[in-house]
């Protein structure tokens, strides 16, 4: 078997078998086959599509290329979440606690942000000390003592997917349907848990920027999942504007925090009841309202922000050196009318910009800084009300290009919904 056969076969839209896969992949991993030839069959793949059964095989190949863990001996279900990726998106860090204080047990495995969209692991290490590098024994030792652990990707773990995301990300070859799907389905199904629920990221600020694309992507994930035995869900939420109020590092743990204390934002906790009902519902086999009564007590009697602080302080971080930057300027408003728009993508550029993510791997961050809006679309605003107010670090921002993520017209246009389906 040779690899330019194999990306020719590819160019020429043909459907490669399991081993051709299982050949480039592996070849790809052990250092056969250089960057620039798995570039090229990453962009053939990305133009020309792979076959249900294709993508299927690619997805068995990446599980099988590292460690697989079982939680056999982990007494009750393990879940496990992942968002597409979004600005704002803070959302593993309010449902992550919440369902584990509900005894469900919940173990994760998160990525750093690049590119506008922020990461858990970033977030997390906004806390000082937390610790991030967990190995697969204590993965499974914290979610037997406390029901919650999320990791970054390391240990060996779907590596295949470590590397090939790293070249798609370069490559622009991120987009791919078939490559996206096998990429999150592998390291959910490698990760061992009994269902995956996916908060699928629609609109400008996410990677599926349409809801026919986005419908197809959660369709195969789906029958991935079924293929393993895995339950999975899909939630097709809006990423119109960014969740929630805060986006940066620390400010965005701070927002967690008042959600977990039952004070969150409405669009964020709206989204969280969702996600967490659903997997309530099954396991503790309970109707909708019984799930949402759940939810609203953990948050309100503080047992959720409580399964917080045990999870933070299990994996070393401290709360209370928690920093945020002290240099803020306010942003306001020329105009009058209401927000009809806030443009994600751009405020988790600006964001990002401020020091917040990176633009390059190797950068650093600086968790002090990012942006908390006062307004959120649906809002009406007067001239000089204040619309967000940006924390800077040593980077300077420009006032006019925060004011232009804001969509101020006179007539309010009726608001999207939050969620537009939910697919399993
Ligand atoms: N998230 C992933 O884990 N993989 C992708 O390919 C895209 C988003």
């Amino acid at each position: 078997m040779n690899i330019v056969d194999i990306i020719e076969k590819k160019r020429r839209k043909e459907t490669l078998n399991f081993d051709e896969i299982k050949f480039a992949i592996e070849g790809f991993i052990n250092g056969d086959i250089p960057d620039y030839q798995m570039s090229a069959l990453l962009m053939a793949i990305t133009i020309n599509g792979m076959t249900k059964e294709e993508t299927f095989n690619l997805t068995e190949v990446m599980i099988n290329s590292g460690d697989v863990i079982s939680f056999e001996d982990v007494p009750g279900a393990v879940v496990d979440k992942h968002s597409t990726g979004g600005v704002g998106d803070k959302v593993t860090l309010v449902l992550a606690p919440l369902l584990a204080s509900l005894g469900i047990k919940i173990a994760k495995l998160s990525g750093r942000g690049l590119g506008f969209t922020g990461g858990t692991i970033d977030k997390l290490e906004s806390i000082e000390g937390f610790d991030v590098n967990l190995s697969i024994e204590q993965i499974k030792a914290q979610v037997n003592d406390i029901n919650i652990a999320i990791a970054g990707h390391t240990g060996n773990i779907d590596p295949a997917d470590k590397k090939i995301y790293a070249l798609r990300d370069v490559t622009a070859t991120v987009e791919s349907i078939p490559l996206i799907a096998s990429s999150i389905m592998s390291k959910k199904i490698a990760m061992g848990s009994d269902m995956i629920v996916i908060d699928l990221k629609v609109g400008a600020g996410a990677l599926m920027k349409d809801l026919d694309s986005a419908r197809e992507l959660a369709n195969l994930m789906i029958e991935i999942g079924k293929k393993y035995n895995k339950p999975t869900v899909c939630v097709l939420s809006s990423m119109n504007e960014p969740l929630g109020n805060a986006v940066g590092n620390s400010l965005e743990v701070l927002e967690s925090i008042k959600t977990l204390r039952g004070n969150g934002p409405s669009d964020l906790l709206e989204l969280v009841m969702l996600l967490a009902c659903i997997v309530i519902m099954p396991i503790k086999k309970v109707d909708v309202d019984e799930a949402r009564t759940m939810v609203f007590n953990e948050l309100n009697n503080n047992k959720a922000y409580k399964k917080f602080l045990e999870f933070v302080k299990y994996q070393g971080g401290n709360l209370n050196k928690i920093k945020i930057s002290d240099k803020v300027i306010s942003i306001r408003s020329d105009k009058s009318g209401y927000v009809n728009g806030i443009d994600a993508l751009k405020i988790g550029e600006i964001s990002v910009n401020l020091g917040a993510g990176r633009i390059k791997k190797e950068d650093s961050i600086d968790y002090t800084v990012g942006l908390v809006l006062s307004k959120k679309v649906g809002d009406r605003v007067e001239v000089n009300d204040e619309l967000a107010k940006v924390y800077v670090g040593k980077k300077d921002i420009s006032i006019n290009e925060v004011k232009n993520c804001f969509l101020i017209e006179d007539e309010l246009i009726i608001k999207e919904p939050l969620v537009y389906e939910i697919i399993k």
